[in-house]
């Protein structure tokens, strides 16, 4: 009896600690994130043939990430020409500035730039200005979610006043996608790209190609987190809240209802709307994701899973969310949402990717005074009977992602509690908490 009077209780206190020593870690060692080891947008960039006046290339951005989209306002590509290069012509994307054109008597280019600024075109740009893969104003798909709109693709016409073919590729590439969050490599020679023509009978290859590979860093990126996490169950009354401060502490008082973020703009050009009016909570997080333990059958069980936008400007469009949990290891059924299981790590970790669905709810909505916008779903389990347990949080989810953010999760010893919670079971918790931080530290260390 009385080393249960000596077990020292780990206050939350120690815990939130041990939380930011965490992830303090991760960001000195700038992590790379562990549950999408190989994610990156790849540039490539191949010279595809000659012209009297310099070549045509092909630049295509692919993203690889399995849950990380590139949003609205879309991607924007800039880089240094090292020879003084220019832009003749481009189709599927243009430069943002002609810049000095005066050498240029008769036929104009379309950018003199040293340092062309490339965007995306509009869907609806007319026909002639179009190329393969081009026009979705810079939007790509996550991987996992949608690999056909994944990429963005245009044709570049480069006059170059070498002659004799030995070009080089430009320098000091920056994609911002939006945001700044991504560092690249600079292009380096890579297997001529391959295609095949004639129903797949004969392969093609463009004269050269380089590539460059973008890989994005929550610590460059520099943003306030976006996304928390609240639980609870149908054993246990109380909610479990998102932690509070999960996103930003709540400067205006008690009773006002519209709370402002501090925020990077995404771009100049948006500046109309303000991005940054979320409404009021403890936890100041513009997302929260709410996963409720609702019943427990014999050979299953099921999970209302909740997403809420806590904006009053800002719609999340094809928004994702990635759930780590051991019961995806067996069938599950999402009733309302599109999903797919992705490759994890390990047993135990099992992952699965949940999106909206076409024409019903793949627009998370903007709140207003009197409404939420929101999406959700039933999930149902399939029981495996060796390791399903309501005790100990085992019900919960180990790990969060919306649109490829982390979500802050509450800490376990504020997780909904079984009734009668005994001594064995918080001592299994105290094992739980080590696992938690042990995972955390091996997935920082990887
Ligand atoms: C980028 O991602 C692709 C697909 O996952 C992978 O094949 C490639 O090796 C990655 N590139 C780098 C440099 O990691
Ligand atoms: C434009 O370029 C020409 C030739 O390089 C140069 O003489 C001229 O000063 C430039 N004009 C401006 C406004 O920079
Ligand atoms: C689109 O094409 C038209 C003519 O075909 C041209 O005048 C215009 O500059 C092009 N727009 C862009 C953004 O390239
Ligand atoms: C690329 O950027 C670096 C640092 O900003 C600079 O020192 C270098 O001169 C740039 N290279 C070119 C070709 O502009
Ligand atoms: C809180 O804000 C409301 C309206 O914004 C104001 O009426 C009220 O006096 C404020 N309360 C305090 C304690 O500042
Ligand atoms: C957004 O709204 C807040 C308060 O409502 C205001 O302080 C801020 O200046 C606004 N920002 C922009 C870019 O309009
Ligand atoms: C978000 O979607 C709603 C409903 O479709 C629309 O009324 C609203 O204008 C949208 N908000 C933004 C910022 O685009
Ligand atoms: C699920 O997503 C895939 C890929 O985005 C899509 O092809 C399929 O139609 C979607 N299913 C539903 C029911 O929306």
């Amino acid at each position: 009896m009385w080393m249960r009077e000596m077990k020292p209780n780990p206050s939350p206190a120690f815990l939130s600690l041990f939380l930011v020593a965490s992830i303090m870690c991760c960001y000195v060692a700038d992590c790379y994130d562990p549950l999408d080891p190989n994610g990156n947008i790849t540039i490539t960039y191949d010279i595809q043939t000659w012209t009297t006046r310099g070549y045509v290339g092909r630049v295509t951005i692919q993203n690889y990430y399995q849950f990380r989209h590139v949003e609205n306002p879309g991607w924007k590509l800039a880089w240094t020409w090292t020879r003084g290069e220019v832009i003749w012509s481009m189709n599927g994307a243009f430069a943002t500035e002609q810049g000095n054109c005066s050498l240029f008597k008769f036929d104009i280019p379309h950018s003199c730039e040293e340092r062309p600024v490339i965007l995306d075109l509009m869907p609806e740009a007319s026909l002639g200005n179009r190329s393969e893969g081009c026009c979705r104003s810079g939007v790509l798909s996550a991987w996992a979610v949608d690999r056909s709109k994944s990429f963005s693709s245009f044709e570049i016409s480069v006059g170059s006043k070498d002659e004799d073919g030995n070009e080089l590729p430009p320098a000091n590439i920056t994609l911002m996608a939006p945001g700044p969050g991504y560092t690249c490599s600079p292009f380096l020679d890579s297997h001529p790209t391959v295609s095949s023509v004639i129903d797949g009978k004969r392969e093609v290859q463009v004269f050269r190609t380089w590539k460059s590979t973008c890989t994005y860093s929550i610590f460059v990126d520099n943003k306030t987190p976006v996304c928390c996490v609240s639980l609870s169950a149908f054993y246990n009354p109380s909610i479990t809240p998102c932690p509070s401060c999960s996103c930003g502490c709540r400067k205006a008082n008690k009773s006002s209802v519209q709370c402002t973020r501090d925020e990077y703009q995404l771009s100049s050009s948006d500046s109309a709307t303000n991005l940054s009016s979320v409404r009021c909570s403890d936890h100041m997080c513009p997302v929260r994701v709410h996963w409720h333990v609702e019943t427990n059958y014999i050979n299953h069980w099921r999970v209302k899973l909740t997403v809420s936008n806590y904006n009053y400007n800002r719609n999340y469009s094809n928004w994702n969310i990635l759930v780590q949990h051991p019961g995806f290891g067996q069938s599950t059924e999402a009733f309302s949402f599109n999903s797919s299981q992705l490759p994890s790590l390990r047993y135990g970790d099992e992952l699965a990717l949940f999106w909206g669905i076409e024409n019903f709810n793949t627009e998370l909505v903007q709140s207003t005074e009197s409404n939420m916008g929101y999406v959700t779903t039933d999930i149902l389990f399939e029981k495996d009977l060796e390791s399903f347990t309501l005790s100990n949080g085992w019900a919960l989810p180990r790990r969060v992602y919306f649109n490829g953010d982390n979500c802050h999760m509450p800490l376990p010893d504020t997780f909904p509690m079984l009734p009668n919670g005994n001594t064995k079971q918080s001592l299994s918790l105290y094992l739980f908490i080590l696992l938690f931080f042990f995972d955390l530290f091996v997935l920082v260390k990887v």
